[in-house]
């Protein structure tokens, strides 16, 4: 006897439709799993015979085999408990075959018969809809995230006899539903604000462009000064996440297992910090079974390295390619994923390895030991950071003051603004940001007049700037521009660029 089950598997962050088939044939009892299972869809078996007798269902003394098809992709992961379970208790009862076939179902299955939640329910959900089935059925606990998916009934159960009795008809479960709305409007619970930084009027500046034009920055300052606190806050700046992009990134995160308690769609911006100890996979992705990284899970958000010289040189090495290509691709043994990977990065360091550099009682650092320090950052990684700021110690006077500073939602007007100029201006380029500008629309879009051109020439011979900080400081330029509104690149504009390359300067050489 012969039953097919729908089920579902993931490659990276999309979903696939996997036939369970069961065959039970006389012969001598035993069970079989075929079709590329990994050990981890081997230990079903125990579970799906355990959970079958503890729902008080006779499990069948036959020869049970059962395929996962197509069977040249490796399946993994526990969601096959339950249409496996499903599969071989429907050769027994009279559950139609024309209804299986039009239902998706996963959850890991408990030995008492209850179902546990999966990952990856949202990308699942969104497979079965592509593929024209009429219905879901899923862990209760991820009912609501495979809910977002409109066009398709999602049933949530709790255990194995619940999906059963659904299916013969003798319960009937509401299908559950969200409000896409009012999950949008969730967001920004985030108790963060920049009125909360008092003083560091300069930072908060460059934090401004920086969100503007999504060009990535670094700051430079001693322990204290508020590095960290200002990085957490640029998420508050930045235009709230349209529902696709939401969408992005609560796949990343369901298929990694990491979707916050109770939540089903992300409408925050992403702001991920991972410890100077981070491995190469666990940055951009990787390890057996490829797993996105913190660059995937700062999908449309801020990627902040705390200490940038702590970070091992390889590891930063490997963030050149998503940088550069907004997505990261991972290569395993038959296949290669791509994860996307758009963010913005947010580097902070200390000025010399005691951190207070132009402070002359507490700093006793060598130049050449000074020199080290800053070589720990690899030249192409720089490269990549438009703005760099130093930020100096809160001044008593600011801390001690009643007066809020300016709120977050307020920079945020001026911030989109800005995005929407630009988005305007590159609608035919195939980029959204300033930032992305390459060397030929450099020279369409940052036109100098010959007065900002003599500055910029003074700047170089005075300051003695590299070459690579002439785009960047075009771009910047660019950007704030945008932020005064204003067609061309002016004077103004176009000095205050220049006095964020700081490590252009070579002044602790
Ligand atoms: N400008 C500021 N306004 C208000 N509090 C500040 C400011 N700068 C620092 N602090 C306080 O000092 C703490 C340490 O700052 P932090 O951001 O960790 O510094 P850093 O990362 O530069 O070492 C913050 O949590 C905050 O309480
Ligand atoms: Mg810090
Ligand atoms: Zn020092």
């Amino acid at each position: 006897m012969l039953s097919k089950v729908k089920s579902c598997s993931l490659y990276g962050i999309n979903g696939y439709l996997v036939d369970v088939e069961v065959d039970l044939s006389e012969g001598l009892p035993g069970f079989d799993l075929v079709g590329l299972p990994d050990s981890s869809v081997r230990e079903a078996k125990d579970r799906v015979r355990a959970a079958i007798k503890n729902s008080q269902l006779l499990f069948p003394v036959k020869r049970i085999t059962i395929n996962l098809a197509p069977a040249d992709t490796k399946k993994e992961g526990s969601a096959f408990d339950l249409p496996i379970a499903v599969g071989i208790v429907s050769c027994n009862l009279s559950i139609s075959p024309e209804k299986l076939e039009k239902t998706m179902i996963v959850g890991e299955l408990s030995l008492d018969g209850s179902v546990k939640p999966v990952n990856g329910i949202l990308p699942m959900v969104y497979s079965a809809y592509k593929n024209g089935l009429e219905q879901c059925i899923v862990p209760f606990e991820n009912a609501e995230e495979g809910a977002i998916v409109e066009g398709i009934k999602v049933i949530g159960v709790h255990n194995l006899m619940e999906a059963l009795e659904y299916l013969l008809g003798t319960k009937s479960i509401p299908e559950t539903t969200v409000n896409i709305q009012t999950l949008m409007q969730q967001s920004s619970n985030s108790k963060l604000d920049f009125s909360d930084v008092k003083g560091q009027a300069h930072v908060k500046r460059a934090l401004e462009i920086s969100a503007a034009g999504s060009h990535n920055l670094l700051m430079i300052g001693p322990p204290g000064s508020g590095k960290t606190m200002m990085a957490k806050r640029l998420p508050t700046i930045l235009p709230d996440l349209t529902f696709e992009e939401s969408i992005e990134i609560t796949k990343i995160y369901s298929v990694s297992g990491l979707l916050p308690d109770k939540k089903s769609l992300i409408t925050n911006r992403p702001f991920r910090s991972p410890h100077h100890t981070v491995s190469t996979s666990a940055l951009v992705g990787g390890g057996r079974i490829p797993r996105p990284g913190e660059v995937s899970l700062s999908h449309y958000g801020v990627l902040f390295l705390d200490e940038l010289p702590e970070f091992n040189k390889n590891v930063l090495e490997v963030l050149r390619q998503p940088l550069e290509d907004r997505e990261v691709t991972i290569s395993r043994v038959n296949a290669t994923l791509t994860y996307p990977a758009s963010f913005m990065l947010v580097c902070s360091m200390n000025p010399c390895p005691c951190g207070y550099y132009g402070d002359e009682e507490k700093c006793h650092c060598q130049s050449e030991t000074i020199k080290k320090y800053l070589a720990k950052i690899s030249g192409p990684l720089l490269d990549r950071l438009d703005i760099h700021v130093e930020v100096s110690p809160v001044k008593y006077k600011d801390l001690n003051t009643k007066e809020k500073s300016e709120s977050s939602a307020s920079i945020k007007k001026r911030v989109l603004k800005a995005q929407k100029i630009q988005q305007e201006r590159y609608k035919n380029e195939n980029i959204y940001f300033n930032a992305q500008l390459g060397a030929a629309q450099i020279e369409k879009y940052c036109i100098l007049r010959k007065e900002e051109r003599e500055l910029l020439r003074t700047a170089f011979e005075k300051l003695n700037l590299s070459a690579r900080a002439y785009h960047r400081i075009l771009k910047v330029a660019r950007t704030i521009a945008d932020l005064d509104e204003k067609e061309n690149i002016e004077l103004q504009h176009l000095s205050e660029a220049i006095q964020y390359r700081s490590l252009d300067r070579k002044y602790w050489a």
